[in-house]
């Protein structure tokens, strides 16, 4: 048996006290996901934010109303009053909006997950998704596209521009009009919160929670504190 020197132990002592250091000072790991020394785990570079659940509404070249789901979505300028919506070339909303220049956006009550789901699933490339549901297309007022007469809220858009992304293509629309069931109109004419969210890693969807504070009020207790 070899002999174990002073230094082989000073070598392992020395070993160890730099392990233990460098566990302490970087990042553990928690079923193979990264724990930060903040206590976050780094999931990644992927879509994981919770997103808006919205129904595309738009004609094709035939006349032919087509609704599709679309969750890459949100409000992106105050004036003019714009929103945007992200859509593969494949969709043939894509092909609808550039012929038509126009689409509506279409907020589902949560009696309409079904409804919603559906219009994600199937194209209107090859099936009638408004028979197939049994929901009635209305002629947008102002613009070139249709609106669902059942979805409490319906908003007609006038298409002013498109960015290319990636593998989405962002069309931008400007508001012409915001329709919607006088049940959903509250103080001020605002719109009572209604709408599902979608959870894009789990699939599942999700009703709009209880009122939590006041929007440029609840942050005043801070800006107010005393130093
Ligand atoms: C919850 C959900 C969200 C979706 N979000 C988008 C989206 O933001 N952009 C997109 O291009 N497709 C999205 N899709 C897929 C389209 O809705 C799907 O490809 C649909 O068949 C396209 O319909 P169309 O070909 O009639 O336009 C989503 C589907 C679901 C179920």
């Amino acid at each position: 048996m070899k002999h174990i020197s002073a230094i082989h132990i000073f070598i392992v002592g020395l070993l160890l006290v730099n392990t233990i250091g460098f566990t302490d000072e970087t990042n553990q790991m928690n079923e193979g996901k990264e724990i930060m020394k903040d206590n976050k785990i780094s999931l990644g570079a992927e879509i994981k934010l919770m997103a808006p659940v919205w129904v595309i509404g738009s004609y094709d070249k035939a006349g032919k109303a087509n609704m599709m789901t679309a969750a890459w979505v949100g409000i992106c300028c105050s004036k003019p009053p714009c929103v945007s919506i992200a859509l593969r070339k494949a969709t043939y909303t894509y092909t609808n909006i550039i012929e038509r220049k126009a689409f509506t956006v279409n907020i589902p009550s949560k009696n309409f997950v079904k409804e919603a789901d559906y219009f994600g699933l199937v194209s209107g490339r090859d099936v009638n998704k408004l028979s197939a549901t049994g929901l009635t297309p209305i002629k947008g007022e102002k613009v070139d596209a249709p609106y669902l007469k059942e979805f409490p809220v319906a908003v007609e858009c006038k298409l002013i521009n498109t960015v290319e992304v990636g593998l989405h293509t962002i069309f931008i629309g400007e508001i012409m009009d915001v329709k919607a069931d006088k049940s959903m109109v509250g103080e001020n004419n605002s719109l009572l919160p209604c709408g599902l969210l979608f959870n894009p890693t789990t699939r599942d969807y999700y009703g709009i929670g209880e009122q939590l504070g006041k929007a440029f009020t609840a942050g005043r207790e801070i800006l107010n504190k005393k130093k």
